[in-house]
């Protein structure tokens, strides 16, 4: 019997296999290549931490937390979560390290997998990857600014088009609490067109009914007070600041008043970055401010900001024409054993030299390795058989002009490095 891959987790081919191995290669190149231009150095943290880092950090209340953790007993009874995101664990370790004390600001990126117990859907996994940042230190909101440009720029470089920034304040522990009173008044009238989820929510989670799919739940909520109208005078006049900032970089963005993101750490700014392409789950990056979170987990105050990039689905929406596994620069054919026993230590030593080589390893036609030279896009082909040995020579094809050429056995290596390296 077959067993199947988990459901919603799924395996990444390379593009020859018709996969997309190589277009998360480019995601993931081309962001560390950004990041290492705005000062990110790059944290590797574990792929499990004990539970309550998790409950505590994210929030109890929250779907992720509440329904979605791949979560088990370790063999000495303590409760271990697979990381359904990467924030929490950043932060456990910039505590643990003390790393904060070495610099004014931290800037630290990631890159991995996640793992959420969702309902799987188009551009929804169980496991999937995030490239994700921290900034650690600031509470300026000329760092939003800074974050926010770097999401601009990410997106820009990966040449993902239609995408649309939105953007939102969620107040901070001053007004919040406020706002939340006000909305929860709202939101009681109304509590019969709510969904099940919803009146859940009403009473651990208020805000997070706005962000609710259900098509009562929505009407129910059109007119509800929204957060950026209930802002204390500090969270608005971040907000302006970070408004004006984007403005002077002429970065696009829309105030998304019911932006509330399903994490709990988030105050002030909150952001999205969202596809017209994606349906439901259209979302291909979010981040937001999260002061106070270092403390919640045991830390000094420090403030915090960042976002996270979902590979996936920056990856459906690639361009992926130009995007393929190198082909080599040289497919060695060899016909009889004395031939392959000399293309194994000429094709060890042009790999040696840095040159993209194959070979064959069967004992197949020549038909048929010139027919899988071609089939890689191999660009020369060396042909190595008895007569080729006995007289010294060997047949270099060129597969793009389809010329042959006859190479002088004794100094080989050297003549194709020379024409391969430059090719
Ligand atoms: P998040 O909004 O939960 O934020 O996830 C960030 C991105 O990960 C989403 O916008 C989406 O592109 C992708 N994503 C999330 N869940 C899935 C899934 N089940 N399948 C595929 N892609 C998914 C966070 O995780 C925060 N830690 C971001 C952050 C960093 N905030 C501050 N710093």
């Amino acid at each position: 019997m077959k067993i199947p891959s988990v459901k919603g987790v799924r395996d990444i081919l390379p593009a020859s296999l018709g996969g997309e191995a190589e277009a998360f290669q480019f995601v993931e190149t081309t962001c560390r290549g950004l990041l290492e231009e705005f000062g990110f150095s790059e944290i590797k943290i574990p792929i499990f931490e004990y539970t309550d880092l998790f409950a505590r950090g994210i929030g109890s209340s929250t779907d992720i937390v509440e329904k979605e953790m791949y979560t088990f007993d370790d063999r000495d009874g303590k409760k271990i979560s697979l990381r359904p995101e990467a924030t929490a664990s950043v932060v456990r370790s910039l505590i643990e390290h003390n790393l904060i004390t070495t610099s004014p600001v931290l800037k630290l990126y990631y890159v991995g997998p996640m793992f959420r117990h969702e309902r799987p859907q188009a551009g929804r996994y169980r496991q999937f990857h995030q490239i994700g940042v921290e900034v650690f230190g600031s509470a300026s909101p000329i760092i939003d600014v800074e974050i926010v440009s770097l999401i601009h720029l990410t997106f820009q470089r990966l040449k993902i088009p239609d995408l649309e920034l939105q953007i939102n304040s969620l107040g901070d522990q001053q007004c919040r609490p406020n706002y939340r009173k006000v909305l929860k008044q709202f939101l009681k009238e109304r509590l019969d067109h709510l969904c099940e989820n919803c009146k859940k929510r009403f009473e651990t989670n208020p805000l997070r009914v706005l962000d609710c799919k259900e098509k009562g739940c929505r009407t129910a909520t059109r007119e509800a007070p929204v957060s950026i109208d209930h802002l204390c005078q500090e969270c608005l006049s971040h907000f302006m600041e970070v408004k004006n900032g984007l403005n002077q970089l002429k970065i696009p963005f829309k105030i998304n008043e019911r932006l509330v993101r399903g994490l709990d750490y988030y105050v002030r700014t909150a952001f999205e970055m969202v596809s017209p392409h994606l349906g439901a789950q259209n979302a291909v990056a979010a981040g937001g401010r999260y002061d106070g979170l270092v403390e919640t987990l045991g830390g000094p105050a420090i403030p915090g900001i960042g976002f996270a990039i979902g590979m996936e689905r920056v990856v459906s929406l690639l361009d992926k024409s130009g995007i393929s596994t190198p082909s080599p620069h040289l497919f060695v054919a060899t016909l009889g054993q004395e031939a392959k026993a000399m293309a194994a230590s000429a094709v060890f030593q042009l790999r040696q030299k840095g040159i993209r080589t194959e070979t064959d390893y069967e004992n197949s036609s020549l038909k048929s390795q010139m027919h899988r030279a071609d089939r890689l896009g191999a660009r020369y082909v060396l042909i190595i058989g008895q007569d080729e040995i006995k007289n010294g020579r060997a047949t270099l094809r060129d597969m793009v002009r389809k010329e042959q050429k006859d190479l002088d056995l004794s100094a080989w290596i050297e003549s194709l490095v020379n024409l391969l390296s430059t090719s």
